[in-house]
């Protein structure tokens, strides 16, 4: 079955919505959230378990890094159209087409911005050069794919005239899809409608209308739902509402209103497995270091509490007193005890498969083996457990430095220190440092190891799931040279310490295999 755009006798299914997904792209845009090709790769062989339409994965003519991303990608995702941004600009244009060639489904995304503000300050040009420059982007574009897509840029604070004739000419130029982001997310609900419905009746089967917005006065998704009733047949969106600033739509809200609004939504679809949606939720936030907020909408740790007597009351007697979704629905069944030190390999495998994990014999046994080490340090293990422990085992960060022991002591009337032996081309090196905390005395003793002096950025700490045993995650974004990017890195372990040491090391591990 085709799962991307579906044209009948070359008319859009009307009733679909086509979810498009930027999380690799405007979610990596939040501050805090850049991620390194393995994590991308993993982010996207993800969507496409999530069913997504069309996945962008970023920006290729940024930086050589994104090129890469977005071309591994390209090659291991197998259903879901791959698309890239590019600027209205032929070498962005060429970057964009040579990064997504290797894809069965392509699309380019090419923008500029609309609004007289963007046109007269940012862009210095006048609407007729933005027109032809426009038109000029997608007939290059044309020239390396079918499927292109063209966004105003700004579209909510430009003219209703300017839009109808540039979008006119684009597609007259070949564009299929035209998006109207609110890039700065200023639109209300009814004005958002009232621009989707005049160019959705304007355009007609021409092109499909797509939004995007952005979340800066909270109405992202609201802004969203509003323009599908008004006409728009593809929204944009990211996991967890990450993206610029205030973040973009979350996926996660949009499908589950549209699904459990079917009476407001009637007979509008859209193809996501819905069960899938919260593992993508802790794929992601595992990967970026930043946590959904507890009381988010659907993915929140909140978002199934009930804490109130009243509540619980009536939830025993009939769920649907308070419960308007099931957790089940999106694959976030109840943080129940799962296995034990006397859990066999298959057992284990079957819970696996059960979170939607799809790993070979040799993942699954690497696993199993971090998951029976668990075992003997920690009572309860919780369906979380076993997703932090599974992702930490499927980004592969090549291991250059690997820690071999640790022992830290602290004083909190002084320093504290941190002593550590990592192994590095099969010699273990051992070395002491001392510190303003104990982080502090173990970052500075693996810089003296490896020689590379490290710049911490950012440093976060989470219990992945409850009780005083649970495991730590360690997230850090390291900055190896003052003109490097920082990178991140994870670590899991029953001690925050060893945790700490661990996602040091795999930032640097990122950092070294980069420099390669
Ligand atoms: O917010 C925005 O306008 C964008 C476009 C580049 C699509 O992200
Ligand atoms: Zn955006």
């Amino acid at each position: 079955t085709i799962k991307y755009i579906k044209f009948k006798d070359n008319k859009m299914d009307k009733n679909k919505i086509i979810i498009f997904d930027t999380t690799l792209r405007d979610g990596e845009q939040s501050p805090g959230a850049s991620m390194n090709t393995e994590e991308k790769i993993q982010i996207a062989l993800q969507l496409e378990r999530l069913g997504v339409d069309v996945m962008e994965a970023g920006f290729a003519a940024a930086s050589p890094g994104d090129f890469d991303a977005i071309n591994q990608i390209a090659k291991q995702v197998e259903s879901i159209k791959v698309a890239s941004l590019s600027r209205a600009l032929e070498r962005d244009i060429k970057a964009a087409a040579d990064a997504i060639a290797p894809a069965k489904n392509r699309r380019i995304h090419t923008f500029i911005a609309t609004s007289p503000i963007h046109m007269e300050h940012k862009l210095k040009m006048k609407p007729d050069e933005v027109i032809k420059r426009a038109v000029e982007a997608v007939q290059y574009a044309k020239s390396f794919v079918d499927d292109v897509e063209f966004s105003c840029e700004d579209a909510g604070r430009s003219d209703i005239s300017f839009l109808k004739e540039i979008c006119d000419a684009v597609v007259n130029a070949g564009a299929k899809t035209l998006n109207l982001p609110d890039t700065v997310g200023f639109r209300l609900p009814y004005e958002i409608a009232d621009m989707v419905r005049i160019m959705s009746e304007y355009i007609g089967d021409r092109a499909i209308i797509s939004v995007h917005n952005h979340n800066d006065l909270g109405l992202a998704v609201a802004n969203t739902l509003a323009s599908i009733k008004a006409g728009a047949r593809q929204v944009e969106c990211t996991i967890n509402g990450l993206g610029e600033r205030a973040g973009n739509a979350a996926l996660e809200e949009i499908v589950m209103a549209i699904k459990t609004r079917s009476d407001e939504f009637s007979g509008l679809y859209t193809d996501i497995v819905t069960k899938e949606i919260y593992a993508t939720s802790r794929l992601v936030a595992s990967i970026t270091g930043i946590e959904p907020q507890p009381n988010k909408a659907i993915v929140g740790k909140n978002a199934f509490a009930h804490e109130s007597g009243i509540h619980q009351d009536g939830m025993l007697k009939c769920a649907q007193t308070y419960e308007i979704i099931k957790a089940e629905d999106i694959g976030a069944e109840k943080n129940a005890l799962v296995l034990g030190k006397h859990s066999g390999r298959h057992a284990f495998k079957d819970k696996l498969v059960n979170l939607g994990f799809d790993l070979n014999d040799e993942e699954v046994n690497e696993a199993f083996s971090k998951f029976k080490l668990l075992c003997d340090k920690k009572k309860e293990i919780f369906d979380d457990d076993i997703r932090a422990l599974v992702s930490d085992e499927i980004i592969k960060i090549p291991e250059i430095y690997t820690i071999e022991t640790l022992s830290t002591s602290s004083c909190n009337s002084g320093h504290s220190s941190a002593a550590i032996s990592i192994k590095f081309n099969g010699e273990i090196i051992s070395d002491a440092a001392l510190g303003n905390g104990t982080a502090d005395a173990i970052f500075k003793v693996i810089d003296r190891i490896s020689k590379v002096a490290g710049e911490l950025k950012d440093y976060k700490v989470s219990a992945v799931s409850q009780g005083k045993d649970a495991l730590a995650k360690v997230t850090v974004k390291v900055a190896f040279g003052p003109s490097e990017p920082p990178f991140i890195g994870h670590g899991l372990d029953i001690d925050t310490m060893m945790a700490s040491a661990k996602a040091y090391v795999s930032a640097l591990n990122s950092y070294l295999s980069m420099k390669k």
